[in-house]
């Protein structure tokens, strides 16, 4: 018996102020957009902002459903969004934030085990990495410089 360990890596930013300049002004379209999640039935407010390899930034919520499955999160609104219209550019980075809409979370909120799924479907049709950071309402930023940092041992289209 062998053991496979698998290692990943994260940057973490103490705060938002310590963004640059561009990384704060796509964070802020995160935020944003998360004001204006339809999210009635968890009251979670999610924001995605994606930058695009022609500097369009394409924004997306969380859009719930009293049929609580059929909602979807805020990366994957966003991301197939970007799929659908921009099939030939390549997604370059992607913000996301995400807090209660009745207070403001302090801890980064990575994205869910699907939408890492989703993201990792695009990072490698385009065969370049995906920047991610992630955040609460405020707090420390994270910043992954590959989906594949946060979804280590993925299955993909190589399985099938
Ligand atoms: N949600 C997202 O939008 N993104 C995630 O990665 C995690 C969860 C949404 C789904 C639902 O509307 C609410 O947050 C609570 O789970």
């Amino acid at each position: 018996m062998k053991e496979i360990q698998i290692e990943t890596k994260l940057s973490v930013f103490e705060s938002f102020d310590e963004l640059s300049q561009s990384e704060k002004e796509y964070m802020n379209q995160a935020i944003e957009i998360r004001k204006k999640a339809y999210a009635p039935y968890s009251k979670f407010q999610v924001g995605a902002a994606i930058v695009l390899d022609n500097g369009m930034v394409l924004q997306g919520s969380n859009q719930e459903n009293a049929a609580y499955p059929s909602g979807l999160c805020a990366e994957r609104v966003v991301i197939f969004y970007a799929g659908a219209n921009y099939p030939n550019n390549k997604i370059v980075k992607l913000f996301i934030t995400a807090t209660p809409s009745d207070r403001d979370s302090e801890n980064p909120i990575p994205p869910c085990g699907s939408c890492r799924q989703s993201i990792a479907e695009y990072e490698i049709k385009q065969d370049l990495p995906i920047e991610i950071y992630f955040m609460g309402a405020k707090g420390e930023v994270y910043k992954s410089d590959s989906l594949k940092n946060l979804l280590p041992f993925m299955f993909d289209k190589s399985n099938l």
